[in-house]
């Protein structure tokens, strides 16, 4: 019997060939799509209750401990065809391993999909992807998506929980490092490059993989910046700032989504069929399949919305989950419930064939092993290619947010003083989700890019200073000594990695432990200090933005870092980031954002003696660095920003145009952005809404003129009804360098 059933699966697998065949003589797609699903259809028919369910569950290997449990019967439950799909395993040898019991000891022998965090990198670790964000550049982040891809598919991987796009304007929670920040357009674009970055053109090739839209929904915005803490908001704030990046990864053509931990208005999201059903599937006409985040269903007992597991799952499967990640929900429970009446097989099925449907793609049922080559693996990891792009995306993804009397860049000729915990660091370096990436020994610090680029370490001085955590000053005195030896003290301080990510939550932003006094002691050595942050996150940093002459935000910039900081401190780069997230000035103004309301009684600076005003009383309502800043090594100066007509009809382009003239000494890269406000709306609009942004290069006293075009599209939002639409009337254009030092002009949409 099993014979039988196998060998009709091999039949099914020549009909696949034909299928690629016909791709492969561009056929018409919907003939293509049509020999898939009679091969799915086929199969199902062949396939057990139990071996549908068995597609919906997927189980973590524990070679990566990323949740809190593990099951370690998983391989028993496989050998019974019920999983279908594996994560927390990599390399081309140990996938093959799981894929030939799938293959060789199920009755069915339908392969295994294997998924991992390939978050910013396999092998060649890039910046974390807050960092990336701060390129501004979609082209060099679809690329980082794509070697990622590149790597994580030789090492037998199908599918990569990723691009985490969650919109999240609160610092506190640790995981803004894998995001890309605050704004939601900003956000959309990024969501669109890293999908096609991993998913590519073709599904069916072995260097690209699924891609996974994660955390559905709204998984940013937890209460006081805890993780996984409850989110309520209305449905306008919804679909305004946290459902668009969603919708932008499906038109990018995402396989996967994710559901998030969060209970979102009271029904937590692996449980949330408005979620999961009327807005992905009806709305939206999702047609991948949707994973539950890490025992999710199982957490929704503790939510309080589930009385036990079998409950639990039958709310999941009917809200539209189609695969339980680690919770052995569906597969302890689906059957039951499929006798009970209370889930119907049909639903079973139509999850099993989405699952299919992705192998089927993958090209699986053609050659489960088409992943998994040893040889192209050995050949893939850290390429000289990747590790060149890592250092090129990293001196991208830098911020200068200071830069005081030019003491940057430093000549080569400088005596450098380097100091800090993080100097020789090769291990927080690469940061957090960082998959296969190489630590210690590998990951290139901040010492050996610096003695690198110098050509010699006779210039160059180190201490450590301190640890990044803890209260021992041990190393002061050395640190005081070396810096008085020297011309310049660059500290390299930050957080750990372990301090950023998921379930690493802070209440306190600044540097951590006694780097705050090192600085201090640095300072009073009257050298000039430079600081080079390394974070997952926006830190408070008024003192040291007071104190130091100059610092530049590094994130944590990958398994090239230190070359790619050496470039940036002496010219070889000259930066060009900017921020994806505000930086406040303490916690207490947290949750702080550029595109916020104007509130009835906003405040003016111009007139402090009026009381009532919405304003703090012991700081100020704006940030240390808004959202779009970042320093350039050279200046820039904006002028000329005039708009075609004053006045539009619905149905008109509107071209807006600005010009932009490098004024300092060196080549520099611009992001420059473009903001609008709706003056007056049926409900009250932002002051600012990023809409579009450029990148140019500009050599000194070179001048580009440059336009950018909107139409009534780009200035839609929820109305008072709900209905998404521009509304007539006034409208102010803002161009700039950052969401604060802007040019302004307005037009009216009639
Ligand atoms: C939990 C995290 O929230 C999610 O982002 C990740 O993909 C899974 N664990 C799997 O590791």
């Amino acid at each position: 019997m099993t014979r039988i059933i196998k060998f009709s699966v091999l039949m099914l697998s020549i009909v696949f060939i034909f299928s690629n065949c016909e791709k492969n003589n561009k056929n018409n797609q919907s003939e293509v799509d049509d020999v898939m699903d009679n091969f799915i259809d086929s199969l199902l028919q062949e396939m057990t209750l139990d071996e549908k369910i068995g597609q919906t569950v997927l189980f973590s290997a524990g070679w990566e401990v990323t949740g809190p449990t593990l099951d370690s019967n998983y391989v028993v439950y496989l050998k019974e065809g019920m999983v279908g799909a594996i994560f927390n395993i990599h390399s081309a040898k140990g996938s093959k391993e799981f894929q030939r019991i799938a293959v060789e000891e199920t009755r069915l022998g339908i392969p295994l999909l294997f998924g991992y965090d390939v978050i910013h990198g396999y092998k060649t670790i890039f910046p974390i992807s807050l960092g990336e964000s701060a390129s501004w550049d979609l082209e060099m982040i679809e690329q980082s998506a794509r070697v990622a891809a590149e790597e994580a598919s030789s090492a037998g991987l199908h599918w990569t929980f990723a691009p985490m796009i969650d919109v999240t304007r609160d610092p506190r929670w640790g995981r803004v490092s894998e995001g890309s920040g605050e704004d939601v357009y900003l956000g959309n674009q990024i969501a669109m490059a890293r999908v096609k970055g991993f998913q590519g053109d073709d599904l069916s090739n072995n260097n690209t993989i699924l891609a996974c839209a994660k955390h559905y929904a709204a998984y940013g915005a937890p209460l006081a910046g805890r993780d996984y803490n409850t989110v309520d908001m209305s449905e306008r704030e919804l679909r305004t700032t946290y459902l668009p990046p969603f919708k932008a990864a499906i038109d990018a053509g995402v396989s996967t989504f994710m559901t998030s931990f969060n209970d979102l208005n009271g029904i937590p999201a692996s449980g949330n069929k408005f979620l999961l059903t009327d807005i992905l599937r009806n709305e939206w006409n999702f047609e991948g399949f949707v994973v539950t985040d890490y025992t999710s269903i199982n957490e929704m007992i503790p939510h309080g919305f589930s009385k036990d597991e079998k409950h639990a799952g039958e709310q999941a499967i009917n809200a539209g989950v189609d695969m339980d990640m680690q919770g052995g929900i569906f597969l302890r429970n689906l059957k039951t419930l499929v006798e009970e009446g209370k889930v119907s097989e049909k639903t079973i099925t139509e999850a099993a064939r989405k699952i299919l449907v992705m192998k089927y793609k993958l090209g699986l049922f053609e050659d489960p092993y088409r992943y998994a080559d040893e040889e192209r693996e050995a050949a893939t990891l850290n390429k000289p290619e990747f590790l060149e792009k890592a250092r090129e995306m990293a001196r991208k993804s830098m911020v200068l947010l200071k830069n005081e009397n030019q003491t940057l860049p430093l000549s080569k000729n400088t005596k450098i003083a380097l100091i800090g915990p993080l100097v020789k660091d090769e291990n927080h370096i690469i940061g957090s989700w960082s998959a296969q990436g190489d630590r210690n020994g590998k990951a290139v610090s901040v010492f050996e890019g610096v003695t690198e680029i110098l050509g010699s370490s006779k210039n160059i001085l180190y201490s450590k200073g301190c640890e990044i955590e803890g209260e021992d000053k041990t190393y002061f005195n050395e640190a005081i000594r070396i810096a008085k030896q020297s011309d310049v003290v660059v500290m390299v301080v930050g957080e750990s990695e372990g301090m950023s990510g998921e379930a690493r939550s802070r209440t306190n932003l600044d540097l951590p432990g006694v780097q705050k006094e090192l600085i201090a002691e640095m300072k009073k050595t009257g050298k000039p200090i430079v600081l080079v942050l390394m974070n997952g996150r926006p830190l408070t940093l008024e003192y040291e933005n007071k104190t130091a002459d100059a610092i530049l935000e590094t994130w944590w910039p990958g398994t090239m870092g230190g070359l790619a900081i050496a470039d940036v401190l002496f010219g070889d780069y000259n930066p060009s980031g900017k921020l994806p997230i505000t930086f406040p000035r303490n916690v207490g103004q947290i949750p702080i954002f550029y595109n916020a309301k104007n509130t009835g009684r906003p405040y003016d600076p111009k007139t402090p003696e009026i009381t009532y005003r919405s304003r703090y009383l012991d700081v100020a309502n704006t940030p240390l660095y808004p959202f779009g800043y970042g320093l350039s090594y050279t200046s820039f100066e904006y002028s000329n920003l005039t708009i075609n007509k004053a006045e539009f009809s619905l149905n008109e382009t509107i071209n807006i145009n600005v010009t932009i003239k490098n004024t300092g000494k060196y080549k520099g890269e611009e992001t420059i952005q473009l903001y609008v406000q709706d003056l007056v709306g049926s409900v009250t609009r932002p002051l600012k809404e990023l809409k579009r942004f450029k990148k140019i290069t500009l050599t000194p006293n070179q001048s580009k003129n440059i336009t950018f075009t909107l139409t009534a599209e780009d200035l839609v939002f929820y109305t008072y009804d709900m209905s998404f639409k521009a509304e007539t009337g006034e409208f102010k254009i803002f161009v700039g360098t950052n969401s604060r030092d802007v040019l302004e002009n307005k037009f009216i949409l009639k």
